[in-house]
């Protein structure tokens, strides 16, 4: 397409989208902001912090996250219970040692990478690879994080509190009975099964013969499994491999998830009890374990009254929300701390340094522009008082407000509970997310360091403001803790992948999984529990 034919198109949609923006906007600021536009705090000075309790910014990181195999391996203990359905027609995989389909729940995976690992039987007649297909759309529960590892420490939280009322690490291995409790306590609201991760996304399909037809069951050569031996066990590196296609947003998309009914144990009016407990604690160590009893049941019967609920959402695109977010701020925040981070190294000169914190400026602006109005400028000119940055209040209270505004006014009276949590995350994400930002660009102005706002200032600390705001930014970008920022730096080569320590490859004083043929046993080291981004083959010897 050429650019003349598509002009005229771009010119008109500017015109309607500023004829549409000044009664939105007036709407906005002509009237007292509700307690909800204001977000968690009432004020929008730039020195409140988040109350340290707040869990918006975890609620917005697991809901961007659903479904991704990255970030739910990175953090493997889920916080998060989703409705969805699985489309008519979408291939489900099973590997078996008999042609017979079972007639009990079984699992079955997304991938036939996954469910070949489970193809066994003796060499002389082969191993069974039943492949179904869903013939009306199945309905699921998916619990998010690495909730099919079979591990003590969390990652089966979730799940007990649906099947057994509360977190049981001791039953981590009773995997026939938690299949046979979940279907049964979900026959009542018609459920077909539940989705769960580890190496690959798999589902707890509770009958074989309902909502599903046999496609194929074939006859497959048994291959060697090479458990002992890392480097050329082909079979558990292409069940990872199979994951890591869903490691991003939208991850595995055989899932359609219903955000509207979501349940997040990071839902402070839900469970309180998990405050205290999460106190000074790093993210990988969050549990449900420990929650209040009562607070657990209530979850349960708050799900169970979701699923028998007809009700309709507000029609708004949530998860599209949150990717604006996200793109709109994440490559431009790294940006920003690529630039800061050499400030590590004292510049050679002054002029250096200045031009440096200049193109920071630069940057931060960038960010702003749409929020930076024509009257924010400081009031006073001279740098005299860092403090009083109350003349950029406006940017932030813009920028905080921008994407939730329409849904405030709006939509608000037809949210569910569940999304009414969701613009909570976005409201405390976005309002911190501008408030660093605003500050740091205040800041940089009153030092003088904006072109585009010129103020005399008697030779500025360029070097103390860089400090500064190297400060601000990692501890944003920390509290934010983004999965889009987990890389391999450097990046890998063309023979690898970046890799984060999966379960249930190398976590050797766990317990595993009985059956499941293992690659190797390295260090018993803090990687299970911390998993850090690293390069490994993808064509043997892996290495992994
Ligand atoms: C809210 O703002 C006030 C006024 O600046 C501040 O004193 C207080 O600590 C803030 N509260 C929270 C929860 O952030
Ligand atoms: C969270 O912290 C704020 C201020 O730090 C406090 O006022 C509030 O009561 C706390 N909320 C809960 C549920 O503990
Ligand atoms: C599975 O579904 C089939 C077909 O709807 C039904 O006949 C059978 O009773 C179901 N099995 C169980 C265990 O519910
Ligand atoms: C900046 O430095 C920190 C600390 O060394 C590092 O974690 C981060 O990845 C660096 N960021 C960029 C964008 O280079
Ligand atoms: C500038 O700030 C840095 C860091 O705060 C400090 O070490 C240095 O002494 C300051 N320089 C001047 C000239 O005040």
């Amino acid at each position: 397409m050429r650019w003349v034919d598509v002009l005229p198109a771009i010119l008109t949609c500017a015109s309607l989208s500023s004829a549409a923006q000044s009664p939105f906007h007036a709407a906005v600021t002509g009237s007292p902001p509700s307690e909800v536009s204001r977000g968690s705090n009432g004020s929008w000075h730039l020195n409140d912090t988040p109350a340290a309790n707040a869990t918006g910014h975890l609620v917005f990181e697991t809901v961007s996250s659903l479904l991704q195999h990255w970030p739910n391996t990175r953090y493997r203990n889920g916080h998060t219970i989703v409705p969805g359905v699985i489309p008519s027609g979408t291939l489900l995989y099973h590997g078996t040692e008999q042609p017979v389909v079972p007639e009990v729940p079984e699992w079955v995976a997304t991938d036939p990478e996954h469910s070949h690992v489970f193809c066994r039987g003796p060499a002389q007649s082969g191993c069974w690879q039943l492949t179904l297909a869903a013939t009306r759309p199945l309905r699921v529960l998916y619990f998010d994080g690495t909730s099919a590892s079979k591990m003590e420490d969390g990652p089966m939280d979730s799940q007990d509190v649906v099947s057994w009322g509360e977190p049981k690490p001791e039953w981590v291995f009773k995997e026939p009975e938690r299949i046979n409790d979940l279907c049964e306590w979900g026959r009542q609201h018609a459920l077909d099964g539940y989705v769960r991760m580890e190496m690959d996304f798999e589902i707890m399909l509770c009958n074989l013969t309902s909502g599903v037809k046999v496609v194929s069951f074939l006859n497959l050569p048994v291959l060697p499994a090479f458990p002992n031996d890392p480097d050329q066990n082909f079979l558990a590196f292409e069940t990872m491999n199979a994951g890591h296609w869903h490691n991003r947003y939208p991850g595995d998309e055989r899932v359609q998830l219903d955000l509207t009914r979501l349940i997040s144990f990071y839902d402070i009016s839900l469970l309180p009890s998990l405050i205290p407990q999460r106190a000074g604690q790093e993210r990988w160590d969050h549990r449900i374990l420990g929650a209040d009893p009562a607070e657990l049941l209530a979850i349960r019967t708050h799900l169970e009254s979701t699923l028998a609920n007809k009700h309709q959402g507000s029609g708004v695109d949530w998860q599209t929300l949150f990717r604006v977010v996200i793109k709109r701020y994440a490559d431009r925040l790294e940006l920003v701390q690529y630039l800061l981070n050499s400030t590590e190294h004292v510049p050679a000169t002054t002029q250096d340094e200045y031009e440096r914190a200049a193109k920071v400026q630069l940057q931060l602006r960038i960010m702003l522009i749409p929020y930076i109005l024509h009257s924010s400028v400081p009031s006073r000119f001279s740098a005299s008082n860092l403090a009083d940055l109350s003349w950029a209040e406006p940017v932030f209270t813009e920028c905080a407000t921008m994407h939730t505004a329409a849904i405030v006014s709006d939509f608000v009276i037809a949210l569910t509970p569940s999304e009414k949590l969701l613009l909570r995350a976005i409201q405390e994400t976005t309002r911190e997310i501008c408030r660093v930002v605003v500050r740091m660009w205040a800041e940089g102005v009153e030092s003088g360091l904006d072109p585009y706002l010129p103020i005399e200032v008697e030779e500025p600390n360029v070097t103390a403001v860089m400090w500064k705001w190297q400060g601000d930014l990692n501890g944003l970008m920390g509290w934010l803790d983004w999965s889009v920022w987990i890389k391999c730096r450097p990046a890998c080569g063309f023979e690898e992948i970046c890799y984060l320590p999966t379960w249930p490859v190398g976590f050797r004083h766990r317990r595993r999984r009985p059956d499941f043929p293992l690659p190797n046993e390295p260090e018993d080291n803090d990687e299970w529990r911390r998993p850090q981004p690293k390069c490994i083959r993808r064509i043997e010897p892996y290495g992994f």
